[in-house]
């Protein structure tokens, strides 16, 4: 049996990612939304289409479980696709939670960077609300890294100066801790590190989805069933453009690179949560 992985682009191979270090030996299909990537920017009943039509097609290929690989999407129709499909859906939400346990007792802040759909929903204000009451934390969006990400740039001569434009009214001296709220965030991490002062941790909620999914197929008994395969798909079609093929890859080899580079900063976390 297969797992589903869905995402509006390549955002979503940040979880897999993770999932791939605790699972090697299962079965993957990835699916990107990429005619209709950024879905940040978009209204949510556009989105909220756009997914629906494509986890129909994930769902007719015999998907043992699907992972909303996207914070965005996860944000706008979770419930209802859990009340549609009888497999499990898990999503991703802004790791939130986390971030202001681990800041709790100090003065500094802490920054959600998310898309602009996923800060303006009810769902990411009630989990501010709840879990918040000291309100410090502040959010912002960053539209052009997803489509930086889209285009496979990642050179820090373009990221850097894009970063320091869209903070530069913060005063990052505030804050101790980042959480990536948006899939495609992590890929920036070198960048980000760069731009805020040293000793502030980023955090993700990629390693508790990958954690949850493990241990829900481990209950029903269905882990080591495939043989590690991936087949991706883009918007329904499936990608066997050995070009393409080898970018993504490169996507899992950079994530690699920038977490064994974070691994020697002390204190650094990555724990997030998952719903
Ligand atoms: N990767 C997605 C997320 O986690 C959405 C990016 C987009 O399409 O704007 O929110």
């Amino acid at each position: 049996m297969t797992i589903g992985f869905f995402d509006s682009g390549i955002g979503g191979l940040t979880v897999l990612h993770q999932v791939l270090k605790l699972m090697p030996q299962e079965d993957y299909l990835f699916y990107a939304d990429t005619d209709h990537v950024p879905y940040g920017e978009k209204t949510k009943e556009e989105v909220r289409a756009y997914i629906l039509q494509a986890v129909e097609f994930i769902a007719r290929q015999d998907i043992t479980a699907l992972v909303i690989a996207c914070n965005t999407a996860t944000s706008i129709v979770i419930e209802e696709l859990r009340s549609r499909y009888t497999f499990p859906v898990l999503g991703i939400e802004p790791a939130v939670k986390p971030a202001v346990e681990q800041s709790e007792g100090q003065q500094q802040r802490v920054l959600v960077l998310a898309t602009r759909l996923t800060l303006q929903e009810k769902k990411y204000h009630d989990l501010v609300h709840r879990i918040d009451p000291g309100e410090r934390v502040d959010s912002l969006p960053l539209p052009g890294l997803v489509q930086y990400a889209e285009q496979f740039e990642f050179r820090e001569e373009k990221i850097i100066p894009y970063l320091q434009k869209e903070l530069a009214h913060l005063n990052l001296a505030r804050y101790s801790t980042v959480v990536l709220g948006c899939t495609h965030f992590p890929y920036f991490e070198d960048s980000l590190r760069k731009v805020f002062p040293p000793g502030v941790k980023f955090i993700s909620g990629s390693r508790g989805t990958a954690r949850h999914l493990k241990q829900l197929l481990g209950t029903k008994g269905e882990i080591n069933q495939g043989t590690g395969n991936i087949r991706y798909y883009r918007s329904g079609v499936e990608v066997d453009d050995s070009a393409l093929l080898s970018k993504y890859d490169g996507l899992f080899k950079r994530l690699d690179v920038m977490e064994a580079a974070a691994a020697d900063i002390p204190d650094r976390s990555s724990e997030g949560e998952f719903i």
